[in-house]
């Protein structure tokens, strides 16, 4: 990590309660510095492998000013390199209009101004005329500049810092915590982006916790209440619900209602959540809470009918192909709901499913950003869908996220307010936010979390 100042206060771990000043959300001058001083040092989730599994398939991934091509150059190779020709600068790939990124396969890629041409090692074997240049053109002024790749949890992460530390390094307990649940082998359902009228930390901070629920989402209610809590984790942070009574299992995503009768609010809770959110679980999951009535007497406790639920599911999975793995319960506990990978991308995990999210600039005004939300589960090979990402306006989203996007702007609108006094999240259950803004200073050497007096 470059420039880091030292903060001292608060305690790393953020117990205590905190104040977070707003510039990081709203100010111009900050949102300008993000980029050299955020955006090109840290490790960026860029791509799924499973958009390039082929030798000689590409993706495009755009932070602000930068574009990278990430391209499969070997089975198990990967190279990034700037998207740019060395030659005058002419943005080798572009995204086509209105799409979120270029994919395609090439064996080669020919600059479209004067026709350069560069191998899939990034070497240029073509450069019309080049005795012009007296025999200076030598391979390494004509290379395409490489750019820091490498893979984790089956996505493709790069970095724009030349003297980047590794991604193990970077990613911390996050793989220790994550790898049971085998991310990698899992593919998308959907996918959809956006562009939202607010920063990118809203965007992201409004899915780092489960304190709005009760207000946002009050059909949840319906289903009991579940008291979250986050974690801190270095640079990465993560949230997940507290045991019921006697219940240690049930802190996981896929845990079960605590209405009056198990059975019966299990089976809403995962139909709502099917129909209303599209994510957080599956068809086979939705199927076996609605036979729970049917199969467990009235009277079943919340272990038992947690304990039969997934049992079902997972030998109806395994009837067609789909293989959940095991993950201990103590291990499922600790690692909660979802992970916040700071900067900005969060897995939500599960051992079935995972919703992820991500947030980045749309350029330089604070007040606006690319949401991505993507859906993934396991197929049998032959039933995986053919998904792309898809631009979907606010009113198409599944109606939970919905209710999500309302604060947004609304929070960028306040946050702007001269009497906003500054955010001041819950110590408990928006830690991840505290730890966004803690980690945040010491990339950006200002915005860092005070103590609340
Ligand atoms: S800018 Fe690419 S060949 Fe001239
Ligand atoms: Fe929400």
């Amino acid at each position: 990590m470059n420039e880091i100042s030292s903060i001292g206060t608060p305690g790393e771990d953020l117990i205590e309660p905190v104040i977070v000043p707003v510039e990081a959300y709203v100010s111009k001058h900050y949102a300008r510095a993000e980029q050299d001083r955020l955006w090109r040092k840290v490790w960026l989730q860029a791509a799924r492998l499973e958009d390039i599994p082929h030798v000689g398939d590409f993706v495009t991934y755009d932070i602000l000013e930068d574009s990278v091509i990430i391209m499969r150059t070997g089975p198990d190779e990967l190279s990034a390199y700037h998207n740019v020709c060395p030659h005058r600068g002419r943005r080798l790939i572009d995204t086509p209009a209105g799409q979120r990124n270029a994919r395609g396969n090439r064996k080669s890629i020919i600059c479209g101004f004067h026709g350069w041409t560069f191998d899939r090692q990034g070497q240029c074997t073509f450069a019309n005329h080049a005795d012009d240049w007296q025999g200076k053109l030598t391979a390494q002024r004509t290379a395409l500049g490489k750019v820091s790749v490498d893979s984790w949890g089956g996505w493709a992460w790069i970095n724009l810092d030349p003297d980047c530390g590794p991604l193990t390094e970077y990613l911390g307990v996050v793989p220790d915590m994550l790898d049971p649940f085998g991310l990698q082998n899992m593919r998308y359902r959907w996918r959809k982006w956006i562009i939202f009228d607010c920063n990118w930390k809203v965007a992201m901070e409004a899915f780092s916790e489960t304190y709005h629920v009760q207000t946002t989402h009050p059909e949840f209610n319906a289903f009991g209440e579940f008291r979250g809590w986050a974690r801190k984790h270095g640079l990465h942070t993560n949230i997940g619900y507290e045991a019921p009574k006697n219940m240690d299992e049930n802190q996981a995503k896929l845990r079960i209602g605590s209405g009056e009768d198990p059975r019966l609010s299990t089976a809403e809770m995962q139909l709502f959540t099917w129909e209303n959110a599209n994510t957080n679980t599956t068809m086979t999951l939705v199927a076996a809470a609605q036979r729970l009535k049917d199969e467990l007497p009235e009277g079943t406790p919340a272990p038992q009918v947690l304990q039969h639920w997934l049992a079902t599911a997972r030998a109806d999975d395994e009837k067609r192909g789909v293989f959940w793995p095991l993950v201990e319960p103590a291990h499922t506990a600790k690692s909660g709901t979802a992970w916040q990978i700071f900067p900005n991308f969060q897995i939500g995990h599960a051992v079935n499913n995972m919703l992820c999210y991500s947030a980045r600039p749309y350029g330089a005004d604070p007040d606006k950003c690319i949401f991505e939300a993507a859906v993934y589960e396991l197929f049998p090979e032959a039933e995986t869908p053919a998904t792309e990402w898809e631009y979907t306006s606010a009113e198409q989203w599944p109606p939970v996220l919905q209710q999500d996007f309302t604060n947004m702007q609304a929070v960028q609108q306040g946050m702007k307010n001269v009497g906003f006094r500054g955010t001041q999240p819950n110590p408990y259950m928006e830690r991840a936010v505290a730890s966004l803004h803690y980690n945040l200073s010491r990339y950006m050497g200002t915005g860092a979390p005070k103590p609340l007096d």
